[in-house]
């Protein structure tokens, strides 16, 4: 599908989204689905991943979408891997390029290159919590609440301009696993919606650092205690 430009120089047409994952690619398979199912004005170009073995990438290419592997192991630096990955990001060139489980620490020139148009999921309610193992970290800690959040990505790792959370309770016996799995579910919400409104231009990043977004008041999703103890 060719995209329009305008008289302005914007695109106009369909967003277009690069999803970026490094294994299983469950955050990726809820965008595909939820950009389907709910007729978003965009299409996934395509879903590259850091690892040839990456398990979503059969699942997208058995969607029709295009797929390619960068494997970070055939590179001999980050620069090195980061330019090639660009490469192959701007081949399809998208509008967003979403980080969906993707494993890889980024360059600052990479970064730098997408500015304003890359974003992650993160699964703490950020700032707490960067960096791996977050659901371990939060049981160590106590918190009661545990989330997942949706940011730009600026070269400092985990940390960003944050454009929704989505938040769960900690549940009495909680295991790091049973804490994910919970988490899991709220990621799969928060991320699609978050892409839609990406799609329909409704996100805009102040000169403060701060989101907005059009029509929206409230971007926290939240599953109360309630519902949780019913699921399990
Ligand atoms: C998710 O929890 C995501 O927040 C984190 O890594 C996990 C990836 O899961 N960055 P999946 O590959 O999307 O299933």
């Amino acid at each position: 599908m060719s995209a329009i430009i305008s008289a302005s120089g914007r695109r106009r047409g369909p967003a277009r989204f690069v999803i970026l994952i490094s294994g299983r690619g469950s955050n990726m398979q809820a965008l595909v689905q939820a950009c389907a199912a709910e007729a978003w004005p965009a299409e996934i170009a395509a879903v590259i991943a850091s690892r040839a073995d990456a398990e979503g990438l059969a699942w997208a290419a058995g969607q029709g979408i295009a797929t390619a592997a960068v494997a970070h192991r055939d590179y001999p630096s980050r620069e090195a891997f980061d330019a090639a990955l660009a490469e192959r990001i701007d081949a399809y060139d998208p509008d967003w390029v979403l980080l969906a489980g993707f494993m890889r620490v980024l360059t600052p020139g990479f970064v730098q290159r997408y500015a304003g148009r890359l974003v992650n999921i993160h699964p703490s309610l950020l700032p707490a919590f960067p960096g791996l193992h977050t659901h371990a970290q939060a049981l160590a800690v106590g918190v009661q609440a545990h989330g997942c959040t949706v940011h730009y990505v600026t070269p400092v790792l985990d940390h960003g301009p944050i454009i929704a959370q989505g938040v769960v309770p900690v549940l009495a016996g909680d295991t790091p696993e049973s804490l994910a799995a919970r988490l899991l579910g709220m990621e799969h919400r928060v991320y699609p919606q978050v892409a839609r409104w990406l799609a329909e231009g409704r996100v805009r990043l102040g000169a403060d650092q701060r989101v907005e977004v059009e029509g929206v008041a409230q971007r926290l999703f939240a599953m109360q205690k309630e519902t949780a103890d019913e699921r399990e």
